[in-house]
């Protein structure tokens, strides 16, 4: 029995504002990759937009992102409130962007085709959905391939082009050995840019702070940036705190194998504390500032980082060392 004829869904949907007017006649399924429509959430883990999930539908599997939280329903009321993440069982006016076009059509005229579930990694459901029209945006923009490639510009700065992705607390160490490492690429004469979390956040990321849902689009920003430069040629070494492994693994997944080279700078909370160079730690101790990583933020450590630095007994020159050896080693 599909979700959608079970009882209290069936309910949920019937208070539901769907397009009816306009739409293509219920055999004409079609192809698209963006939608809008409505989001169910059934996880205790809040919907953020930006984050990747996996999504069902009757004619097959894609990636999704909600591009777009329009509104979020109010239970009692029904009213369309503005809303930045979806929490468990409520209901959100979404836009979504999928990785691949999937056959679809409208809920209204086509239960089957227009209705979806949002599934997490152990495919366990996280969210239902039903799709309100396609958009259409995507089917006109197409990629445009140049003659000038990532293969020729790399050939050209003679190195193979990588994006080095610094994950760790903050006070860890990574901007130090960042910089160190830097320094160490462009005496050997390599073409390299660093991205430092605390710069882009006066700049191309300043209207983002520390919500979850502010990080995961802190990184997709660097992870597109970070790609663009890497297609440029360059070596790339990004130092964001990056705290959630589904951001990191999406940062991961744009690139080619070998391409991205997670570096996870090791060192424990304590001793990043007790360092605290900007004085943050007991700022957010005292309770001063909030959402902050380690504290009342989450971190999840990477489990298979590339390099793992032991940041809180190394100097960062030994450090950046470490990662030279491993650069050569997998050139
Ligand atoms: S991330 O979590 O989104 O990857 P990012 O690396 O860009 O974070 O920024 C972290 C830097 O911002 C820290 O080094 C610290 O100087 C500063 N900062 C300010 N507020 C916070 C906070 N609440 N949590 C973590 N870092 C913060």
């Amino acid at each position: 029995m599909p979700w959608y004829t079970e009882k209290p869904f069936v309910d949920r949907l019937a208070g539901l504002d769907l397009r009816t007017a306009d739409l293509p006649a219920s055999e004409t399924r079609e192809d698209t990759d963006q939608f809008a429509g409505y989001l169910i959430w059934a996880d205790t883990e809040p919907m953020l937009p930006e984050r990747r999930y996996c999504v069902r539908f009757a004619s097959g599997k894609a990636s999704v992102q909600v591009t777009d939280l329009v509104h979020v329903l109010d239970d009692a009321s029904g009213d369309k409130l503005a809303g930045k993440i979806l929490e468990n069982n409520q209901i959100g006016y979404c836009k979504f962007a999928l990785a691949g076009a999937v056959t679809f059509n409208s809920f209204a005229n086509d239960p089957e085709a227009g209705s979806f579930v949002v599934t997490n990694e152990e495919d366990q459901i996280i969210g239902r959905g039903v799709i309100d029209f396609a958009l259409r945006r995507a089917s006109n923009i197409t990629w445009h391939a140049t003659k000038i490639d990532k293969s020729l510009r790399a050939k050209a700065n003679a190195q193979k082009p990588r994006v080095l992705w610094f994950t760790g607390f903050s006070g860890s160490g990574k901007s130090s050995v960042a910089d160190r490492l830097e320094q160490k690429l462009h005496a050997l004469g390599k073409r390299t840019y660093l991205l430092d979390g605390d710069n882009i956040r006066h700049g191309l990321n300043k209207d983002l702070g520390f919500t979850d849902q502010d990080r995961v689009e802190n990184i997709r920003r660097v992870a597109e940036v970070a790609n663009l430069m890497m297609d440029a040629g360059l070596i790339v070494v990004t130092s964001f705190i990056s705290p959630f492994r589904s951001e990191r693994q999406m940062a991961r997944s744009m690139m080619a194998e070998g391409e991205f080279v997670e570096v996870f700078v090791d060192t424990p909370l304590e001793v990043c504390e007790q360092r605290d160079p900007k004085g943050l730690y007991k700022k957010a101790r005292a309770g001063e500032l909030k959402n902050f990583t380690g504290i009342d933020s989450d971190y999840e450590p990477p489990e298979n980082a590339e390099i793992v630095l032991k940041a809180g007994d190394l100097d960062p020159d030994t450090l950046a060392d470490q990662i030279i050896a491993y650069l050569d080693a997998h050139s």
